[in-house]
């Protein structure tokens, strides 16, 4: 098999099976430290190969406390730097002590003004390859590790993690993680954190000010996880518990196992957004159980996962619900694929992705293409012979780590008349003209009445009632000038709404129409850090020849973004 291009780790040399974790989290100084203790499969002697990204290394050890040898290689820019450590007699356990940098790139410190309870908050986020930055290990998915921890944080704060919580001895807390994950599936959040319970296996937690509402908004989650089972088999991680983060999380949802992180742009009053957390949740299945064997196969966690979000959403709302998340979503796609063949970026399934940063290569292709393509395996069999296929491909490889070939093999098993040309969907780019099409009569009126607005009476607009709807209602709008894009949002009640989405929308076609209101657009770009709110504003600003605003803004309020976040909105 080829070895994972985002990774320094050499799998001959031994692996990795479980991370014994020390940690303090010292927020005056915005790192952690602590040790590592790695258990080996076998013991063994000879070099072993890590990864790091920035870590201080005090000291490497066997389990006795003889010490090691160890060199730090040079710091690619985009692996970090190999971290080999000798063994001149054979060792089974390493035990690493060190700190993290304070730019390591898996952390995100927020400042007591970034958050909901005027307290201090750290959080993590892993995937793809930031996980070297707070742990030296084997940093693929390859490599699957359980894990425990001991977290000390200063009085007053909870941690919580993708794992169980164990006791709690003062200030330290114990989790074990008993399943083995991939390492970017390790995650650590710090804070004002409470809990409130939402059904016998299911609690969010968030900052008190905001805990209420996170109950309300995300009660539907039992039904939601009742429905997953139904569809892809038993639960397997026990509890499945989220936690809210503040606003400067850089994304919608990260499926850390056991506590899905969410960010709170999600609380819309009205459990219009929940699709987040369905897909969070769908990747218990598609993703933390069976999981990409490196950044090349990224398609499987993620185009399996929107095909299960979809089908949860199916489930619980309908098939007209299902099919308007798919019909926006290709919009979204058409749009990025052509923004990327522009780029001169690779819009196949999968690629040689060797020197290439997964962060940059991060876009909707492996999500709604890879979705496409399922749907289009589905409807050349039959649902019901796909369903079947779909169970069973998670029990096969429940708690592996696999590649596109693994995929194509079990297909051409289980299904092989399914007669889909896959040539063109994996190693291709751009969209084959096959790619399944999902009939929503109330989209196609919504959206040629979007495209004809210009010039009409406003007494004939039409008022989309449901979140994607509008969204894809305003996706359909061509350019249009101040007084008819402020005479749209007073009719559709744009203005002033508590989506977030909506909002951004909004925002991005206010810049464009020349009418944005500084004031409303210096708010949200200052409290919000998910990307794919942030960047439709950004392109929005550079195309309406406003680069220095663009700037201005990136400016002052990069420090409070994710590294991921910074680099996405430098390129928009
Ligand atoms: N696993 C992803 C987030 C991710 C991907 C982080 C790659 C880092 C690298 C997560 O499940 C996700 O896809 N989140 C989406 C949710 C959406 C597709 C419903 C998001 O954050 O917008
Ligand atoms: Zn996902």
């Amino acid at each position: 098999m080829r070895a994972d291009p985002h990774s320094h780790a050499d799998l001959e040399q031994g692996r990795v099976t479980h991370l014994s974790w020390v940690l303090t989290v010292d927020f005056e100084a915005r790192c952690l430290h602590g040790e590592a203790r790695l258990s080996l499969a076998e013991a063994a002697s000879g070099p072993l190969t890590l990864d790091t990204r920035s870590l201080h290394i005090h000291a490497v050890t066997d389990a006795d406390g003889r010490p090691l040898p160890f060199d730090l290689g040079t710091a690619d820019p985009i692996l970090g730097a190999p971290l080999t450590v000798h063994r001149d007699h054979p060792v089974g356990e390493l035990v690493l002590r060190y700190r993290t940098a304070t730019d390591a790139s898996a952390l995100l410190w927020l400042e007591a003004a970034q958050t909901a309870s005027g307290r201090p908050f750290l959080l993590t986020q892993c995937q793809a390859i930031h996980a070297r930055s707070i742990v030296p290990l084997q940093d693929t998915p390859r490599a699957r590790i359980t894990y425990d921890a001991a977290i000390t944080v200063p009085g007053e704060m909870v941690p919580v993690m993708s794992a169980a919580p164990g006791a709690r001895d003062g200030d330290t807390w114990r989790f074990d993680m008993p399943q083995p994950i991939p390492p970017y599936l390790l995650a650590l959040a710090v804070g004002d954190l409470v809990p409130r319970d939402l059904g016998p296996r299911t609690r969010v937690f968030a900052e008190p000010s905001v805990a209420d509402a996170a109950a309300w908004e995300f009660a539907d989650v039992e039904r939601m996880l009742a429905a997953a089972e139904d569809l892809f088999g038993p639960y397997r991680w026990d509890r499945y518990d989220a936690v809210v983060l503040p606003g400067a999380f850089p994304l919608g949802g990260m499926e850390n196992p056991r506590m899905t992180f969410l960010t709170p742009t999600l609380i819309a009053g009205d459990r219009s957004l929940v699709n987040v957390l369905a897909h969070e949740l769908a990747h218990s299945w598609t993703g933390n159980l069976v999981t990409n064997a490196d950044n090349e196969h990224f398609w499987l966690n993620e185009g399996w996962t929107v095909y299960a979000e979809r089908r949860i959403l199916e489930a619980l709302e309908g098939t007209e619900v299902a099919h308007q998340s798919a019909a926006l979503a290709r919009v979204r796609l058409e749009e990025q694929i052509a923004r990327r063949h522009d780029a001169g970026q690779r819009t196949a399934l999968t690629y040689d992705q060797a020197g290439l940063d997964p962060d940059a290569e991060f876009c909707l292709v492996p999500y709604e293409k890879g979705f496409l393509l399922l749907a289009a395996i589905e409807q050349a069999v039959g649902r019901p012979r796909f369903d079947r296929f779909t169970r069973a491909y998670i029990e096969r490889f429940a708690f592996q780590s696999i590649t596109t070939g693994d995929f194509l093999a079990f297909l051409a098993e289980q299904l092989p008349d399914h007669g889909v040309d896959l040539d063109p969907w994996l190693y291709e780019d751009g969209l084959p003209p096959s790619a399944p099409r999902f009939p929503v009569p109330r989209l196609d009126a919504l959206g040629s009445a979007a495209r004809d607005l210009p010039g009409t009476d406003p007494a004939t607009w039409p008022r989309p009632q449901r979140v994607a709807e509008t969204l894809y209602f305003l996706s359909q709008l061509p350019l249009l000038d101040g007084p008819t894009a402020l005479a749209l949002a007073e009719h559709i009640g744009l203005r002033g709404t508590r989506n977030a989405e909506l909002r951004s929308a909004w925002l991005s076609l206010a810049i464009r129409a020349g009418v944005v209101e500084e004031a409303e657009l210096e708010a949200f770009v200052g409290s919000v850090g998910r990307t794919k709110l942030l960047a439709p504003i950004v392109r929005a600003l550079v195309a309406s020849g406003r680069r220095d605003r663009a700037q201005d803004l990136r400016q002052r309020y990069a420090s409070r973004w994710h590294v991921s976040t910074r680099q996405a909105l430098a390129t928009a």
